[in-house]
């Protein structure tokens, strides 16, 4: 009995030891209770980065952005992958980073509707997911961060308005319609339009693709025996229609307008003569590194993140273009 009330008293003490210090441990780190995230605080983060494809320059810049941030941060290690354009592919992709357990995921979607679903999941699994450029369903993710394409389309339809005094005939090679940049860079394009004498005599999807642009562009020349300007939601498809008309010896009858002005490809493109404007459309890339780490580390990120465009034509190429109101 004595031995019983002995072992029961040591049982007391030790107990009451290991309590008082983890009291003291506590009250060393503060007595406000910590944000949820910073009791996941890690010396070194995975960040997953979920491309669409890196078929096109727009997007291995977007890759090569997001990289030189990351680079700069030694506790960011990035994995990379590339869904080569295949919706499918891309959904598996953001299913392993959720098996493989990553921080957080980086995502520029092929397309709004299906990788609405695998988002969401990886949102329920407990992971932040930063979306970048194309915009998804809903709102079951932790950012957005991207350039106002309605706006971007808006500043292209009144630039092509001013340009063509107000009327003609234009082409409108559409992005991939089932992405958000394609929907809303159309969108904008007939607002900034609106009212005018100018007339969309031919409209097709190209897919964001250059090759497409050239083959629907053939089409539209075989049609129309005028034409007065293209309209491309993005520079490989201006560049397509450039090459469609030039083979065909009508380049000089018409203006080339494109989105996306990397200094080496839309940019040069106006510089060199080839398109008549191009309107800046930012990766977001070092952007989504910031709001990634601010994330992590606890802080809180706006739900949008807009980012801004610049106008670049032939008389504002030398002096770095025009910003956008
Ligand atoms: C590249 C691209 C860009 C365009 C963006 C829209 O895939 O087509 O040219 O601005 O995607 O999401």
């Amino acid at each position: 009995m004595r031995k019983i009330k002995l072992r029961f008293g040591w049982i007391l003490i030790l107990t009451s030891i290991a309590t008082a210090l983890l009291v003291g441990s506590c009250s060393k780190s503060g007595s406000e209770p910590q944000p949820e995230t910073s009791k996941k605080a890690k010396s070194t983060y995975t960040l997953g980065m979920s491309q669409c494809n890196l078929g096109e320059p727009w997007r291995v810049q977007m890759n090569a952005d997001v990289k030189a941030a990351a680079d700069k941060r030694p506790e960011i290690k990035m994995v990379f992958k590339d869904a080569q354009n295949d919706t499918l592919k891309q959904r598996s992709h953001v299913e392993e980073f959720v098996s493989a357990g990553v921080d957080l995921i980086i995502i520029s979607p092929k397309e709004a509707a299906p990788l609405t679903e695998p988002v969401a999941k990886a949102m329920d699994a407990g992971i932040p997911v930063i979306v970048l450029d194309r915009k998804l369903l809903g709102d079951k993710f932790t950012c957005f961060i991207g350039a106002d394409n309605v706006k971007i389309g808006k500043a292209a339809g009144e630039w092509i308005k001013q340009k063509l005094d107000g009327k003609g005939k234009v082409v409108e090679l559409k992005g991939l319609m089932t992405s958000t940049p394609g929907q809303d860079r159309n969108r904008g394009f007939r607002e900034g339009i609106a009212g005018s004498g100018i007339e969309v005599i031919f409209d097709a999807d190209m897919k964001w693709l250059e090759p497409d642009a050239r083959k629907e562009m053939e089409s539209a020349l075989s049609r129309f025996n005028k034409i007065d300007l293209v309209y491309a939601h993005n520079d490989p498809g201006a560049h397509g229609a450039y090459l469609a008309a030039k083979a065909a010896g009508r380049e000089k009858e018409m203006v080339f307008v494109g989105i996306d002005a990397l200094p080496q490809e839309g940019v040069a493109y106006v510089q060199q003569g080839i398109l008549d404007a191009t309107f800046q459309y930012p990766t977001g890339g070092a952007e989504a590194i910031e709001a990634a780490l601010k994330i992590l580390k606890g802080g809180k990120v706006p739900k949008e993140i807009a980012l801004g465009s610049r106008v670049f034509d032939k008389p504002n190429v030398a002096s770095g273009g025009k910003a956008l109101e």
